[in-house]
């Protein structure tokens, strides 16, 4: 399988220090904090990467990162004109996935513990659709929500201010190749933006989104508090070989 990580947006609740340095190129721990998922990604046995990002930062990732090689995977980058949303983000990686494959997409600021490869396998053996990992988690009301019945997601609100579960779909997802004629046809939101919660709201719909509980711990960086929480957990870790 082929792994997607997607780096570009605004970082708005980071500035000021995402005014001019992109969310994922910041410190966390030793490392900036892409090189986590490249790292997930490569530990998952998947070398063959893309990144998208926005076009003010889109040269230094390739001058962190270069061609992957340093890194154990082979990267390929692609621009995303304007942050208008994670499924538009998506999109931008339509021609790196050939038709009827199954891919892996990482947010760039989800960072973890767990190995992906047990989650992988479990997709592998799913005919068709999408998967999404869920996790508890004290405020899930900053996330998407599933809302579960008979061990099935009916459904996922995004950010609802009343929560109908403690857990939480992460930025980890396991999609086949159907996924980009549904971005073709979902609008965007009342903020502009192309959800990745309709995304996974059309699987929801046809019975095609299963889910996995992550294990270990995770975080979703893109607040001060989180960074720091990530940086306190990572600071461990933060070698190629880590
Ligand atoms: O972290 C998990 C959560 O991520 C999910 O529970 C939500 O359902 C999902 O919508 C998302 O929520 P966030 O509010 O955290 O999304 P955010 O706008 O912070 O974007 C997360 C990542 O997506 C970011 O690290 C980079 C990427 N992104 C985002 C946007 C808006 C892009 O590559 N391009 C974009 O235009």
């Amino acid at each position: 399988m082929k792994g997607i990580i997607l780096a570009g947006g605004t970082g708005t609740r980071l500035y000021p220090l995402t005014k001019i340095v992109n969310k994922h190129l910041l410190p966390v721990g030793k490392l900036p904090m892409i090189l986590y998922g490249v790292g997930k990604f490569r530990e998952a046995g998947i070398r063959d990467v893309m990144i998208v990002t926005g076009k003010q930062s889109a040269g230094l990732f390739m001058e962190l990162l270069g061609s992957g090689g340093e890194w154990g995977v082979s990267l390929t980058y692609r621009i995303q004109d304007e942050a208008g949303g994670i499924a538009q983000a998506l999109s931008a990686a339509e021609s790196f996935i050939p038709q009827k494959e199954k891919f892996v997409v990482m947010l760039g600021d989800n960072l973890f513990e767990a190995k992906l490869s047990g989650y992988i396998q479990a997709f592998a053996e799913q005919p068709e659709g999408a998967m999404v990992l869920l996790k508890q988690v004290p405020d899930p009301e900053r996330y998407g929500v599933p809302h579960i019945e008979n061990g099935k997601i009916r459904h996922i609100e995004e950010k609802p201010a009343v929560p109908s579960s403690d857990y939480c779909v992460t930025g980890i997802y396991l999609y086949d190749s159907s996924v980009f004629e549904i971005i073709r046809k979902i609008k965007p939101s009342a903020r502009g933006e192309m959800e990745i919660t309709d995304v996974n709201n059309a699987f929801a719909r046809t019975g095609n989104l299963t889910y996995s509980v992550l294990d270990g711990w995770w975080t979703d960086a893109g607040t001060f508090d989180s960074l720091a929480e990530a940086s306190a957990f990572m600071a461990g870790s933060g070698t190629k070989e880590d």
